[in-house]
């Protein structure tokens, strides 16, 4: 069973795909963190390389994906994805490589190949339309950019965190015209997927209504 769950930063898509595939017993894939993760080993003065000269680079990388108790944990060349790559300077970063075709089509692969024999959620922006079309369910999950800047202010709040609910604003819009109005794989919903506007929908309804739909 492969079921994906795309939308833009701050919808709550990765708690609910997490909660989804306990739910389900299977595997959970962020494909958000894959891009994090290579923007965090890559930094910021990759990104003046040409894609060719890219290329070499990306494929020193292998991520892996690794069950530990009941959970699913990303490895990138044997080091745990962690807390270190949740900053937004980070997910601004992975979003600006997102730009880059080398980089999207090594993650693609990247992606197909932890999926092959595994029955997975995977989250992220292009999951339905690009990398994973054969998908038994795919789920678009979108909200206004005011209730998703609040979400991640109460987030970061409820983590004990320094917020600050205009500049958060800012990014998520900064990151959302990133990521919709690139050439290559942009966030939209795949023509087959079922729409879910979570603005005013608390994080279980949301669960619920996406449960309804999974036979
Ligand atoms: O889901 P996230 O916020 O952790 O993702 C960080 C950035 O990575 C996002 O702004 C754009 C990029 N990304 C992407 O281009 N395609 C994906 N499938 C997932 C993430």
């Amino acid at each position: 069973m492969l079921i994906t769950l795309d939308g833009p930063a701050g919808v709550g898509k990765t708690t609910l795909a997490k909660k989804l595939a306990e739910k389900l017993q299977i595997a959970y894939l962020d494909s958000g963190a894959m891009f994090r993760g290579l923007a965090y080993y890559l930094g910021q003065d990759k990104l003046n390389l040409s894609e060719e000269g890219l290329k070499p680079i990306l494929n020193n990388f292998q991520f892996q994906l690794v069950l530990e108790g009941k959970d699913y944990f990303l490895y990138l060349n044997q080091k745990k994805l962690g807390e270190e790559i949740r900053t937004e300077e980070v997910g601004f970063l992975a979003s600006s490589l997102g730009k880059l075709k080398v980089v999207r089509d090594f993650l693609k692969a990247e992606q197909q190949r932890l999926a092959e024999n595994t029955s997975l959620v995977a989250e992220g922006r292009d999951m339905g339309t690009v990398v994973f079309p054969q998908a038994d369910y795919k789920f678009f999950l979108d909200a206004d950019c005011e209730e998703r800047a609040k979400r991640r202010y109460k987030q970061l709040k409820m983590l004990g965190k320094e917020a600050d609910l205009t500049l958060i604003l800012e990014q998520i819009k900064q990151r959302d015209e990133q990521d919709r109005n690139r050439p290559i794989a942009p966030l939209k919903p795949a023509a087959d997927a079922i729409i879910i506007d979570t603005t005013r929908l608390s994080l279980e309804e949301v669960f619920l209504k996406i449960l309804s739909y999974i036979k």
